[in-house]
């Protein structure tokens, strides 16, 4: 008998830095493309293409294509006059995808090369803190089908994630914001010294100090890896990157997508922290801490306006869409949290009343 082992996944390197300086290089290191395929948003195009382009000349000829920014544009019929374009230049299995942007674009452009030609490789230049943060590692890329988020993807990993974090300073406040949600969450769940960093540095990093955004957005991408790592294709572990995502995106949902992402996240990880608080599992005083950083965050506006069985609604029919097992993330302490599945209407609908009560 003859046995190989294969390794699952490819390292890349995730470069943090606060300009476009080192990215020709960085590209080098990982490929030598036949040609570079940029593709971005609306918004990020006049930002930032240009000197994205100018900074890779010379590598190889360089294209770029793009759509219409915002969620909207995540589906199928952004994709295929895409793969159009990749024809019209007879792209190939050594062409680069660049993705230029935020999630959407990471996402989208991601799915772009994993399909295309059975997979070419793709570089990720995340310009938001959703995607510098959480969205460009991990390998989830995808596009929404219908009514489903992210259900058409694949897990395909980047070449290269090349974060210039000065590119924040072009994002509106709220998206900051809410995209800080996810380093909030990655604090709760494994990292109690990227709490403390978070508590104490607040100031620097809502001012975008680039030497507190960069220490920050290490510790939350180690996080990130560290557990995509253990889990790449979410069969267990990885599934606790949804701290405070249950009952957050049915709230998304059902404010018809008013209340940004993030922000829906840290409500729900309140709820959580609450359902965990009220079951034993962790003291009041943690329950408190995770309420006050999400505020210290800007992130608890009053949430008025929300029906909230229709919210626990949401959550039921997305437990029957996955044969029942919607799994609750609730915490014990601050950095350790566990997968739990029995969490029952009552106490949703309670955690969401205690939000709804406290955030005033
Ligand atoms: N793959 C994953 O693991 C993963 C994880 C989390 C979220 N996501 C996905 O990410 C998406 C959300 O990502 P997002 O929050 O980055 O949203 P986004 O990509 O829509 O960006 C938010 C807005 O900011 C604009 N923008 C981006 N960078 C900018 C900049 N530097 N200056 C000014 N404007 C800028 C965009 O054009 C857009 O209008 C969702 O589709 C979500 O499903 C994926």
């Amino acid at each position: 008998m003859k046995r190989l082992e294969k390794t699952s996944t490819r390292p890349y390197p995730i470069v943090l830095t606060f300009d476009f300086e080192g990215l020709a290089d960085a590209v080098l290191e990982v490929t030598r493309p036949s040609c570079i395929m940029i593709i971005t948003d609306s918004h990020v195009a006049p930002l930032y293409l240009e000197q994205v382009c100018e900074k890779l000349k010379g590598i190889a000829p360089i294209y770029s294509t793009v759509f219409e920014a915002g969620e909207q544009s995540k589906h199928l019929g952004t994709v295929t006059p895409i793969y159009d374009t990749f024809i019209e230049y007879q792209m190939d299995r050594s062409s680069l995808i660049v993705a230029l942007g935020g999630g959407v674009v990471g996402d989208l452009a991601g799915f772009i090369a994993s399909s295309y030609m059975r997979g070419i490789p793709f570089v990720q230049i995340p310009t938001t803190v959703v995607s510098q943060n959480d969205s460009s590692m991990g390998g989830k890329v995808g596009v929404d089908y219908l009514m489903h988020k992210n259900m058409i993807g694949a897990f395909y990993q980047p070449s290269l994630v090349y974060t210039n974090l000065a590119t924040l300073k072009t994002l509106p406040e709220r998206e900051v914001l809410s995209g800080l949600a996810e380093v909030l969450k990655h604090a709760f769940i494994k990292n109690k010294a990227l709490y403390d960093y978070l508590l104490e540095k607040r100031d620097k990093i809502l001012a975008q100090d680039l030497e507190a955004l960069e220490e920050m957005t290490y510790a939350s991408c180690l996080v990130k890896c560290r557990v995509v790592e253990a889990d790449t294709r979410e069969m267990g572990l990885r599934k606790i990157l949804n701290f405070g995502h249950t009952l957050g995106h049915a709230l998304e949902t059902v404010s018809n997508f008013t209340i940004l992402h993030g922000e829906c996240v840290a409500y729900g990880m309140v709820m959580a922290a609450w359902i965990s608080f009220k079951r034993g599992l962790c003291t009041q005083t943690t329950l408190e801490t995770i309420k006050s950083l999400c505020d210290d965050y800007h992130l608890l506006q009053p949430l008025q306006n929300i029906e909230l069985d229709k919210v626990v609604a949401h959550v039921v029919f997305d437990k029957k869409k996955s044969y029942g097992q919607v799994p609750f993330i609730l915490i014990y302490d601050i950095g350790q949290v566990d997968i739990i599945k029995d969490v029952t209407e009552d106490e949703m609908r309670q955690a969401l009343i205690y939000t709804q009560e406290t955030c005033q």
